[in-house]
C-alpha cells in the first residue's frame, strides 16, 4: 500500500512540476521579449517561411528593432528627419552600389528602412546606429552603410538587401 501511494504522488508531482516549468518559461520569454512575441506567428509558422507582421507604433524616432524573418535579422530604422535628408543628399552615381534611397524604402513612409542584417562582403551582422554614415557598421572588416543601408565604405559589394514588404496600415507592415 505504502509502495503503490509513493508510486502514484511522484508521477503526479512530476506531472505538476513540469506543467508549471513550461508556463514560467513561456512567461519569461515573453517579459524578456515583448517585441518578437507581439509581432511573430508561432515558431512553426515563421519556420514555414510565412510572413510576418510587425507593429511599428512602440519604435521611436531614432531607433532601431530587429525581428527575425525566414531566419535572418531585419533591422527596421525609424530614421530621423536629419538621416532621411543626408541619405537623399548623396549623389547617387558616387556609390558602389547606385541606388537612391526613394528606391529602397516605400513612398509616404520615408522615416522607415527595412532591410536584411547580413553584411553582404562575408554575412557578418552589422551593427545599427554606427559608422561614418549614421547608419550601419560591420565590425567584421569595415564595411559601413549610410542610413539607406547601401554600402559606402570597406569591402562590401552592395548594399543591403531590402526584403519584401508592405505597410498594412500606418503603423504595421508585412515582411514577406
Ligand atoms: S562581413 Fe562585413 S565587412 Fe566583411
Amino acid at each position: 500500500m505504502t509502495t503503490a501511494s509513493s508510486a502514484d504522488h511522484p508521477t503526479r508531482r512530476d506531472f505538476l512540476f513540469v506543467a508549471t516549468g513550461a508556463a514560467a518559461a513561456v512567461g519569461g520569454a515573453a517579459a524578456l521579449w515583448p517585441f518578437i512575441s507581439q509581432m511573430n506567428p508561432d515558431a512553426s509558422t515563421i519556420a514555414a517561411g510565412a510572413p510576418i507582421e510587425v507593429d511599428l507604433s512602440p519604435v521611436a524616432e531614432g531607433q532601431d528593432i530587429k525581428v527575425f524573418w525566414r531566419g535572418k535579422p531585419i533591422y527596421i530604422s525609424h530614421r530621423t528627419k536629419k538621416q532621411i535628408d543626408e541619405a537623399r543628399a548623396v549623389n547617387v552615381a558616387s556609390l558602389p552600389d547606385p541606388q537612391t534611397d526613394e528606391a529602397r524604402v516605400k513612398s509616404g513612409h520615408e522615416q522607415w528602412l527595412v532591410v536584411i542584417g547580413i553584411c553582404t562582403h562575408l554575412g557578418c551582422i552589422p551593427i545599427a546606429h554606427e559608422g561614418s554614415y549614421d547608419g550601419f557598421f560591420c565590425p567584421c572588416h569595415g564595411s559601413q552603410y549610410d542610413s539607406s543601408g547601401r554600402i559606402r565604405q570597406g569591402p562590401a559589394p552592395a548594399n543591403l538587401p531590402v526584403p519584401p514588404y508592405q505597410f498594412v496600415s500606418d503603423t504595421k507592415i508585412q515582411i514577406g
